[in-house]
């Protein structure tokens, strides 16, 4: 492995990758076994977390029912705010200290498992401050003070894959920007994948989940090298986010595979199950493939883009608040990167180009990826850059204070950019047909 060029080492550099065990059910009907796993796991006493919406499906009484035939007690908290904020996590976490409970499960998407995540790490060890727990620089990145009670997350959506992985991301409304907690104690105990939650999912969550699928591949599949990193002084010290690595290259490249292939045919025909099947198979395998490699800079730059949301509403989505959905807010920065990029890493560019479904056709790297994919785009109705979502030249400046403030994931690129060139690459982002 190490003969691969990108895989090239330097003295003293990282020489081995990890895989931390996933624990995911995947499979058509999978909810109804929710019962039986939290009983084999010891739940007797659970906290349902899930949000308006999804709480109004047939999903929530499935899993209900599943919960209370294995004679488990359930209390259900289904307020959940869409793309959570300090505030709605703290009401959530308040919900969870009120009682005793032995375990968790979530049904919902991102929203709602990124908030059972944080609260079962935050009603079990309370913090002394809320920012304690929250990644650096914003916080102290505290690990969690012991074991976690289980967590069950089950997804509605396939976007996110946040059953499978140790963050959590959150509105933190005061300094107007989304921020991460990245602590392995929170990735949940098992996820149960059942594509049939999919069946309800709106037209533009599903180009939004598709759109944030295909960007945790690409930027997986060319995130800096797990042998870039200097390997730690103590073996058992290997992070979480390691950098690409040959085992989320190969679950990259299929996602990549199977989102070319299914996700423009899953909007133009919404009741084409076996595609809506594909593509939860495929946020999952790109998941796993993040989960080890981490994004890089189209995810980096868009919490800045969420962040700084002026009057935006997405259809599909409440309209409660202004808010820029995930998988738009990190889409309409990938185009422009990959065009900046792409000669850095061209070789792989050009990889996931193929495995997208695209032709060489000679153009420059990285111009190939962008172009298909500015395609899909306009195809599948996702606003059209930055201009789309109601962002203008004035804003470059605030939008790059912001993103680049994101050092964990900014920093995991084939090569380090400046200040100047992350505004550029903005810039390059404004508007693409
Ligand atoms: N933890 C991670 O690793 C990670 C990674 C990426 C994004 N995120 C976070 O996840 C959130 C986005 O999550 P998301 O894209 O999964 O969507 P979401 O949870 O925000 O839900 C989007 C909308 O779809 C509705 N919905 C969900 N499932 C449905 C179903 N089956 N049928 C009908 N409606 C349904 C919801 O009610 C909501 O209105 C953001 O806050 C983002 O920051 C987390
Ligand atoms: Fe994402």
């Amino acid at each position: 492995m190490k003969n691969q060029h990108h895989l090239k080492q330097t003295k003293r550099s990282e020489y081995a990758f990890v895989l931390e065990g996933n624990n995911e059910i995947f499979g058509t009907g999978a909810l109804a076994e929710v019962g039986a796993h939290a009983k084999h796991l010891g739940m007797r006493r659970v906290a349902l977390y899930s949000d308006p919406q999804v709480s109004t499906l047939q999903i929530f009484d499935t899993v209900l029912k599943s919960l209370r035939n294995s004679h488990i007690k359930v209390s259900t908290f289904t307020g959940v705010e869409i793309e959570p904020s300090d505030r709605s996590l703290k009401a959530a976490i308040r919900f969870a200290e009120d009682d005793d409970f032995d375990g968790f499960v979530s049904l919902g998407g991102g929203s709602v498992i990124d908030t059972c995540k944080a609260v079962s790490l935050y009603a079990s060890y309370p913090p002394r401050n809320f920012l304690d727990y929250v990644n650096q620089p914003l916080g102290q990145a505290l690990p969690a003070p012991g074991p976690l009670k289980p967590h069950i997350a089950c997804p509605t959506t396939f976007g996110t894959a946040s059953e499978c992985t140790s963050v959590a991301i959150f509105n933190f409304i005061e300094l107007g920007t989304k921020a991460g907690i990245s602590n392995r104690a929170i990735k949940p105990s098992m996820g149960i994948i059942d594509p049939e939650a999919l069946i309800t999912l709106p037209t533009p969550v599903v180009a939004a989940n598709g759109m944030d699928v295909f960007s945790h591949a690409v930027e997986s599949y060319t995130a800096r090298p797990f042998t870039q990193r200097p390997a730690p002084e103590d073996p058992v010290n290997r992070p979480v986010i390691q950098g690409a690595n040959p085992f989320s290259d190969l679950n990259c490249l299929e996602a990549i595979r199977l989102i070319g292939e299914n996700l423009v045919k899953a909007i133009a025909d919404p009741d084409d199950f076996d595609a809506r099947e594909k593509l939860s198979f495929a946020g999952l395998l790109a998941g796993i493939g993040f989960g080890t490699a981490g994004c890089n800079l189209p995810h980096g730059m868009s919490y800045a883009v969420s962040g700084l949301v002026r009057d935006f509403r997405a259809r599909g989505w409440p309209q409660i608040k202004p808010l820029v959905p995930h998988g738009f807010a990190v889409i309409v920065n990938s185009p422009s990167v990959f065009r900046f990029m792409g000669p850095t890493c061209p070789a792989r560019h050009l990889k996931a180009a193929m495995a997208l479904g695209l032709v060489d056709d000679g153009r420059v790297p990285g111009e190939i990826l962008a172009a298909g994919l500015i395609d899909i785009m306009n195809t599948i109705g996702v606003p059209n850059g930055l201009t789309g979502l109601g962002y203008n030249e004035n804003d470059l400046d605030a939008l790059t204070e912001k993103g680049w403030k994101q050092r964990r994931v900014v920093e995991n690129t084939v090569r380090p950019i400046s200040r100047e060139e992350m505004r550029e690459i903005f810039a390059g982002a404004l508007r693409y047909w």
